[in-house]
């Protein structure tokens, strides 16, 4: 690694939310020396508390090191901070590390803005809960110029000793990271819809937690067959067709309509499953409704 051992053990982390709390303490335990800030002073003087150096404007943190982590609420509010504080002509020869989630469009403008003043940039995603940071179970996704990567490589590697390197385009983070968010979010607002058509049916949320669980245990293998049939172009050959789904769904949506609870999520898979149907696929594997998704396609 290009970095000195030195400066790769000294950090400052800007946003001490949940998440960007997390990344500092996780840090700390990793025998960094981490400087800090953040708008509501309780939460420096925590961090204080554990180990870390606190600072009283932001610019501070961003001259005290060369690797400064930015983890804030949007970047609205990082863009807000850099104009206030003028902190603008204190990048260069910085490394911001940016784990804000952002847009396309976001990530772009202010890789654009740090590197248009002399600083270096890494842009990533975290795809664990704070607490995880550190151990095996962190997941961190971060894109950037090769030479910056590896610049960075020690330091992330505090917080996810495997993190995922998805190259130079800064927008991959938050491409990736959206659409692994697209399968849990869908899946776990399906669960919540579940156990409400349980309580509006008066069946035990007991038995439900129970047969949940135990009805989930398919679902990784599946989640990674429809992924794999997608990228190998075999989305015809199925057991279990988008016509079979559609079918089980559709009962769904009449037993919640009986029980009068909202319908708003079934609408929306049984819009999804006309539209496959309307495209002449509905004999074919449900990863086949990646047509109906495909840019450009609605
Ligand atoms: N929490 C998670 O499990 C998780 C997981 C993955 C990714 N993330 C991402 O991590 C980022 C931070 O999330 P979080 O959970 O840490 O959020 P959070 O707990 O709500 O913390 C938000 C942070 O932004 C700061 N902030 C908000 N408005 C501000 C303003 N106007 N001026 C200055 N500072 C302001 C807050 O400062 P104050 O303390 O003063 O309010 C705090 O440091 C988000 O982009 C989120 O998507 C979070």
């Amino acid at each position: 690694m290009s970095e000195s051992s030195h400066s790769m053990s000294q950090v400052s982390v800007i946003g001490l939310g949940s998440m960007g709390a997390g990344i500092a303490r996780a840090l700390v335990d990793s025998g960094c020396r981490v400087t800090v800030w953040n708008r509501s002073r309780e939460k420096v003087d925590a961090l204080v508390d554990y180990g870390a150096t606190g600072c009283e404007v932001p610019a501070e943190a961003l001259e005290a090191n060369d690797h400064v982590i930015v983890c804030l609420t949007d970047y609205s509010v990082w863009r807000r901070l850099i104009e206030e504080h003028g902190l603008a002509s204190r990048f260069a020869d910085t490394c911001i590390i940016q784990l804000t989630t952002g847009t396309i469009e976001e990530v772009q403008e202010h890789a654009s803005m740090v590197e248009g003043h002399g600083g270096r940039i890494a842009d990533g995603a975290v795809m664990c809960f704070p607490s995880q940071l550190g151990t095996d179970d962190a997941s961190l996704l971060v894109s950037g110029a090769p030479a910056v990567l590896e610049d960075c490589d020690r330091l992330l590697r505090r917080l996810d000793a495997n993190w995922t390197d998805l190259g130079e385009d800064i927008r991959k983070p938050a491409i990736l990271s959206r659409a692994l968010i697209a399968g849990m979010v869908t899946s776990l607002v399906g669960l919540v819809n579940g156990v409400a058509i349980c309580r509006a049916g008066g069946v035990p949320l007991d038995v439900f937690v129970k047969l949940n669980e135990r009805g989930n245990s398919i679902i990784p293998a599946e989640k990674t067959r429809l992924a794999e049939a997608i990228r190998d172009g075999l989305t015809e050959e199925t057991e279990a067709s988008i016509k079979a789904w559609g079918e089980g769904h559709q009962a769904l949506l009449a037993v919640a309509a009986t029980l009068g609870t909202n319908l708003v999520l079934q609408d929306a898979v049984q819009e999804v499953c006309q539209q496959g149907h309307r495209m002449g696929i509905s004999e074919h594997d449900l990863s086949a409704l990646v047509d109906v998704f495909d840019a450009g396609s609605g």
